[in-house]
């Protein structure tokens, strides 16, 4: 797929919560088709520390408006910066990166999207896709406290949002892997993005059901386009990039 170095202008910066806020950028010309699962690299301006791009997965795009919506976590420098962009800056980016989640086959009656923190961001713009399938979509996600679940309305408007949180503030107590959701319905295939603990313990439950399963990866990466190296893991199909050969990769290839 054709990247593009895009010097796009921030139409919203909005706070979410202490850590996690929410980016709208336009460009002057329509935005390229971006598919669910790719990401961005983000060039950090004034900043005398931060050197490289920063990988962000694209949350939304509207191509009416033609914008597309960030949720970043502020983690340490760079994001820290972003965080403080102001309508009217601009921000470069690199886009569209890596591969993208694959579509359900007509078989697929009823698909589960599950995240974890901000491994959310993915999800969204993948159950806006979903809608034009005929099956039913679920996501179930998880934080360790209310305030950390951040953008129901917009998940909710695909399909029906299950919650739980470590603390109990909302939703069922604990992970994601305690939901008795999981205990309850059947699923034909599942797609998952978060902390790596989370997402081996639903490729187990995935293998154990033998539930077809897709997970994005957020391997450290540095050039976010097959050249450095960093971001390589270790699959069924040999040494892979993350970057370029994922971030979603399905369950069967990794090494888990
Ligand atoms: C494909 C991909 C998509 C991503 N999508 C999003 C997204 O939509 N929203 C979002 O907020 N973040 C996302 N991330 C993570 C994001 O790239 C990092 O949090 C960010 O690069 C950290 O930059 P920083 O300068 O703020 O922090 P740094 O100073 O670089 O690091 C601060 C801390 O964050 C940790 N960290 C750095 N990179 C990562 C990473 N890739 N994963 C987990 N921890 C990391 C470091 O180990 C360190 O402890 C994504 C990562 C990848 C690889
Ligand atoms: S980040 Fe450079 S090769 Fe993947």
């Amino acid at each position: 797929m054709k990247k593009y170095i895009l010097d796009c202008v921030v139409v919203a910066n909005i706070p979410l919560n202490k850590r996690y806020f929410l980016l709208r950028v336009s460009h002057p010309s329509p935005f390229p088709r971006m598919l669910p699962g790719q990401f961005v690299e983000l060039r950090v301006d004034n900043s005398s520390d931060v050197l490289l791009r920063r990988p962000i997965s694209i949350h939304d795009m509207n191509y009416e408006t033609n914008e597309m919506d960030l949720l970043v976590q502020i983690v340490g420098a760079g994001t820290l910066k972003m965080s403080e962009l102001k309508k009217g800056d601009l921000l470069n980016m690199i886009a569209p990166l890596g591969n993208s989640f694959s579509m359900p086959t007509i078989d697929m009656k009823h698909v589960l999207l599950v995240g974890g923190g901000v491994g959310v961001a993915p999800l969204l713009l993948l159950g806006r896709v979903l809608q034009q399938y005929s099956c039913k979509v679920s996501f179930l996600l998880g934080a360790r406290t209310a305030s950390d679940l951040v953008q129901l309305d917009s998940f909710s408007q695909y399909g029906e949002v299950y919650l739980t949180t470590e603390d109990a503030t909302v939703g069922e107590k604990g992970f994601v892997t305690n939901h008795s959701l999981l205990k309850n319905k059947v699923f034909d295939k599942i797609y998952t993005c978060g902390p790596t603990p989370m997402m081996k313990a639903i490729s187990a439950y995935a293998k154990t059901n033998n539930i077809e399963c897709e997970v994005s990866l957020e391997n450290t990466m540095a050039c976010g386009f097959g050249v450095c190296l960093c971001c390589v893991t270790d699959t069924t199909e040999g040494h892979k990039c993350v970057c370029t050969e994922g971030p979603v990769f399905n369950l069967t290839t990794l090494k888990w």
